[in-house]
């Protein structure tokens, strides 16, 4: 079947999707689909009604193509698409909203915010050490840590959003687990000299990943257990990837949920194929497998 890979797009992670994308592409061709790169423009909907696609792969990042608007654009058009719907789309990209669709199904959230951008670079509106991040962009991009009050508000770029959600820093280790369906596949550690920031996710050796992670059975039951209840809380479908802070000293309660990626980076660099592999779901497969679930 004709395959339509949707990457690049208008967001901040612009350049993400098209790596992911161009990934996508190749492996679905080795998979043997006819595919379709699709730089998504403005006249993306005219565009794709023209090439009248069997499915659209989503390999969008960001605002628009994670959102639910490309999603509900691709409803309008009766197109099989890949990954989550409008509805959890919306909701996993809204930070604060899929923190109370989290608080809700009973898994841990750290404490946050909203706020306005002014009133942030004002005065510390939280105690620090905490995170001022968009409410809805990904890949780190425009997030600020403030390790402690000496060093003055963070003075946000005037490209961040008006408001901005305040969280609570989780001192400790970082873990990604996706999922894939009903299934969750693994619990990787992600090892960064610093701050894991867009260069460290993007940049060749800019993180090293422990798959599976090197931590009590009882911290990795419990990171699959909640990366499978976000999924579902969410409403999620195909492929998602929820990523945690686990603060040590405090033992499972100390394992917290930062959110849900509905359109997880599907770069070289990324975490989800490296899950697929770790179980021997080879590339090409594992994007076979995220076109054969896509629905409308
Ligand atoms: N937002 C990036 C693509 C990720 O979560 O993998
Ligand atoms: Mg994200």
């Amino acid at each position: 079947s004709r395959v339509a890979v949707l990457m690049g797009g208008l967001s901040a992670e612009r350049e993400v999707s098209l790596s992911s994308g161009r990934e996508c592409a190749n492996a679905l061709r080795v998979a043997g689909y006819e595919v379709i790169e699709v730089d998504a423009g403005p006249d993306l909907a005219a565009h794709l009604h023209e090439i009248s696609p069997d499915v659209v792969f989503n390999a969008l990042h960001g605002r628009w193509g994670e959102d639910g608007c490309v999603q509900g654009l691709l409803e309008w058009l009766r197109i099989p698409y890949t990954h989550s719907g409008v509805l959890a789309s919306a909701l996993a990209m809204d930070k604060e909203r899929s923190k109370e669709t989290f608080r809700a199904a009973g898994l841990p959230v750290a404490e946050s915010l909203l706020a306005d951008r002014d009133e942030v670079r004002a005065r510390h509106v939280m105690q620090p050490p905490y995170v001022v991040k968009p409410y809805n962009e990904g890949s780190s991009v425009g997030v600020y840590l403030v390790h402690e009050a000496a060093n003055g508000p963070p003075q946000l770029s005037d490209n961040m959003p008006e408001r901005v959600m305040v969280e609570t820093y989780v001192p400790g280790r970082e873990f990604t687990c996706a999922v894939m369906g009903d299934r969750a596949l693994a619990v990787t550690d992600i090892i960064t000299s610093g701050w894991y920031d867009y260069d460290a996710k993007y940049k060749a050796g800019g993180s090293r990943h422990e798959i599976p992670a090197n931590v009590p059975a009882e911290i990795e039951a419990a990171c699959l257990d909640y990366a499978l209840r976000a999924h579902r809380a969410l409403g999620c479908r195909g492929l998602s990837r929820s990523d945690f802070r686990w603060d040590e000293s405090r033992g499972l309660a100390g394992l917290i949920l930062l959110e849900t990626n509905t359109q997880p980076g599907m770069t070289p660099t990324s975490l989800a194929p490296e899950q697929a592999a770790f179980h021997g779901i080879s590339f090409p497969e594992l994007c076979r497998w995220i076109v054969e679930d896509a629905s409308c």
